[in-house]
């Protein structure tokens, strides 16, 4: 008797995708062909995607952007540092965008991006919904610790949220962009301290210090220094400074917020990828991660590689 097919499905909470939804001031316009289209305020760029593995929908005259950045050549495929951009004379060096009635900085930077990461705001309103939580209970600002924290969007929408917010970068500049984003924003009185500082570093002096927090966002780059050229790797710093976190939240915490963009794609980019090459055929695309599972009580799952997958069938049966 053949054995009937079977495909080793697990149970696992699927994956959340979390997205900014009324942004009027950002917008994914389209993508394919290798590339995004996003608008920032007035201005479109296009993008290097390496996950858009389909075709745009939109037409040539729409991704004619004011700006677009150009990969550099003979350079390995994952470095973000080669390559520039080609902007309109027309564009200013800086601009202002909004978010929650926060006024911020965009501007093209030497690293593919616009000064700050969009797709964080879903992250900047839970942690405004969980300090505004913490003022109501607590009857006092909670204290939150933003480590690797760039040009500051993240510290300013807490602040403005009611947060008394410590913001730790390792570079001058980042601090003196975050800087400018404090005053465009018309935040030069609050209650943020800046601090140049390797990330490390400073939780290590916070915990000799007893002094704690009660919310920690960060998000660590792959690789980074300290300004005294403290090395920091992802895959062997990331552990000891979530437990220097650990140990720094206060007795009444209210979140620990960690992003990691060294981990690139998600099953949606092959999900998009097959139902392009599927379209016209019926049936079913579904998609997910290929992941190893741990033989240990309360095992934990770690991803390997994400799939899709098209079926004739409407809906694929739960084990298929
Ligand atoms: C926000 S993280 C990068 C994460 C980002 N979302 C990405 O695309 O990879 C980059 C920031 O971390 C800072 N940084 C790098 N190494 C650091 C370190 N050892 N300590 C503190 N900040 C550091 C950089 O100066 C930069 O502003």
């Amino acid at each position: 008797m053949t054995k009937p097919e079977t495909d080793d499905v697990i149970s696992q909470p699927q994956p959340r995708l979390l997205a900014a939804a009324d942004w009027a001031d950002y917008e994914l316009l389209d993508s394919g062909n290798g590339l995004k289209l996003e608008r920032f305020g007035r201005y479109s760029f296009v993008r290097p995607e390496p996950q858009a593995m389909w075709a745009p929908r939109l037409g040539a005259d729409a991704w004619n952007a004011d700006g677009r950045f150009v990969p550099g050549q003979g350079r390995a495929e994952d470095d973000e540092e080669g390559g520039g951009w080609t902007l309109s004379p027309d564009l200013p060096e800086a601009w202002q965008v909004g978010y929650d009635g926060l006024r911020f900085l965009a501007r093209p930077t030497p690293f593919r991006h616009l000064g700050f990461f969009p797709e964080q705001a879903p992250h900047w309103r839970w942690c405004a919904a969980r300090i505004a939580g913490f003022a109501a209970r607590h009857g006092r600002r909670p204290r939150v610790l933003n480590l690797f924290a760039y040009s500051g969007i993240a510290s300013l929408h807490a602040a403005q949220a009611g947060a008394e917010v410590t913001h730790v970068d390792a570079s001058k500049k980042a601090i003196a962009q975050a800087f400018e984003n404090r005053d465009t924003a018309g935040m030069q009185d609050a209650p943020i301290r800046f601090i140049t500082e390797d990330a490390t570093r400073f939780v290590e002096r916070e915990i000799r210090r007893g002094r704690s927090y009660d919310g920690i966002i960060l998000d660590p780059p792959k690789y980074g220094r300290g300004p005294k050229g403290e090395r920091w790797r992802i895959e062997t710093d990331l552990v000891p400074l979530l437990d220097g976190c650990r140990q720094i939240l206060s007795d009444t915490p209210r979140f620990l917020l960690l992003t990691i963009y060294a981990i690139r794609a998600s099953s949606q980019a092959a999900h998009y990828a097959l139902s392009d090459v599927m379209a016209g055929a019926g049936g079913t695309v579904s998609s997910g991660e290929l992941v190893s599972v741990e033989s240990q009580p309360e095992p934990r799952v770690i991803a390997q590689a994400n799939y899709a997958r098209w079926a004739p069938e409407d809906q694929e049966p739960a084990n298929g």
